[in-house]
Formats: C-alpha cells, sequence, structure tokens
C-alpha cells in the first residue's frame, strides 16, 4: 500500500497513537508511541519496551488513532485486557480505534536507548469518522501521561520538577476535560503515586 495516511489520521508531524503488537507466541500488547511523519513514516522506540522487543522480533506495528485519554494512560502503564483488541489477518489491532494502519517495519538507525523503524503501511481501516474540537484536558493528558512514563524510565533528580509539571496538567485537565479526561487523571495518578 503507498501514499498518503492523512485519511487514516496520521498527519504531518509526529502522531500519537496507541500502538499494537505482538509476540513471538502472539500476545497482544499495547502502549503509546509517535508516529513520526518525514515524508515517509518511522518510529523511535525506546530500549526496555515490550513494544520494541515484539517489534525486533515480529518486524509489525499497528498505530491505532484513538481520543481516548484513559486508554492511553492505561496503556502507556499496564497491558490492556484481551476484550480490548480484535485481530486483521491474524495482527493485534484495537476494537475501539477511530481507525488503524498496519505496518511492516524496518531498522534504520540506533541510538544508545533506541532503535528507529522506517514503516510501511501494509493494511490500513477507518472504523468511525467522526469530528470533534480541540480539548485542552485530552492535550493535557497526553503531555502528563508522557511525562509520567518518564519517571517510570529514569527515576532522578528532575522527579520533582516533572511532578510539578504534572500538576499543572491537572489543572487544566480539571478545567477543560470530560469526564473521560479526569478518570484518565485519576488513573495516572494512582499509577504513578
Ligand atoms: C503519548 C505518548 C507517546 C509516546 N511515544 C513513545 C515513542 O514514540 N517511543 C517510545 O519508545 N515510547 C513512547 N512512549 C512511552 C511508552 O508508551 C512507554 O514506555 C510504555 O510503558 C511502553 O510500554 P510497553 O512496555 O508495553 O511497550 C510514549 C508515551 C506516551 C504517553
Amino acid at each position: 500500500m503507498k501514499g498518503e495516511l492523512s485519511e487514516f489520521g496520521i498527519g504531518e508531524g509526529i502522531s500519537e497513537v496507541i500502538a499494537t503488537t505482538e509476540s513471538e507466541k502472539g500476545e497482544p500488547n499495547a502502549a503509546p508511541v509517535g508516529i513520526i511523519n518525514r515524508g515517509r513514516y518511522f518510529v523511535r522506540l525506546y530500549k526496555g519496551s515490550k513494544t520494541l522487543s515484539n517489534v525486533l522480533k515480529t518486524h509489525k506495528i499497528a498505530a491505532n488513532v484513538s481520543n481516548d485519554a484513559l486508554l492511553f494512560v492505561i496503556s502507556a502503564f499496564q497491558n490492556l485486557s484481551e476484550a480490548h483488541f480484535t485481530r486483521f489477518q491474524g495482527f493485534p489491532v484495537l476494537r475501539d480505534a477511530d481507525a488503524w494502519v498496519i505496518f511492516k517495519c524496518e531498522p534504520t538507525s540506533s541510538g544508545n536507548d533506541f532503535f528507529e523503524f522506517e514503516l510501511r503501511a501494509q493494511a490500513a481501516k477507518v472504523n468511525k469518522r467522526r469530528v470533534r474540537a480541540i480539548n485542552r484536558g485530552l492535550n493535557a493528558i497526553i503531555e502528563a501521561t508522557i511525562l509520567a512514563t518518564r519517571l517510570k524510565l529514569y527515576a532522578n533528580d528532575c522527579d520533582d520538577a516533572i511532578l510539578e509539571k504534572i500538576n499543572y496538567y491537572e489543572g487544566i485537565v480539571e478545567k477543560c476535560g470530560g469526564e473521560r479526561e479526569k478518570e484518565a487523571m485519576k488513573m495516572l495518578k494512582m499509577l504513578v503515586f
């Protein structure tokens, strides 16, 4: 499959999605990642994640497009339950994704703590077409969750600064978020603190 993926929700810049992968034994895994659009598509996966170890073995990843704040938080820290997954030609994707794209992954570069892969779309589907205005509460959850995954990765001197930022984002979620974003913030605090 060739061409532009914006009709599947993967636009310019970096698109935050929930990646699904599977282990050699076929166990599904989900975790947030950013799909990088440089004209061609890439993903940078940091060492230590299940997603990276699965991709190194299977050379496949699905980008699931979702606006569900709670799914981002849970999948960042735990795995999603089986009920969240369905399969397309045997590969796990999220049942509730607005859209998904399944990519073949080819390693292109690496650093001390990451591998980068070029992505080639093999299959894609739109499940739900919907319009949604920007919600600052959702954006704040995404920012807070990224920060929280850094807390988990590098327990270090910056922790206080990170916690302060998470508290700031919590204020935005309180002011601007809907129920789902508020639930996600509650869950994030439970998982992290
Ligand atoms: C919005 C968001 C984007 C993220 N993007 C990436 C990414 O591009 N690459 C990466 O390695 N980790 C990324 N992370 C962190 C991983 O999701 C996190 O380390 C997770 O615990 C990995 O789970 P796993 O072990 O199930 O793969 C991101 C986290 C969030 C919240």
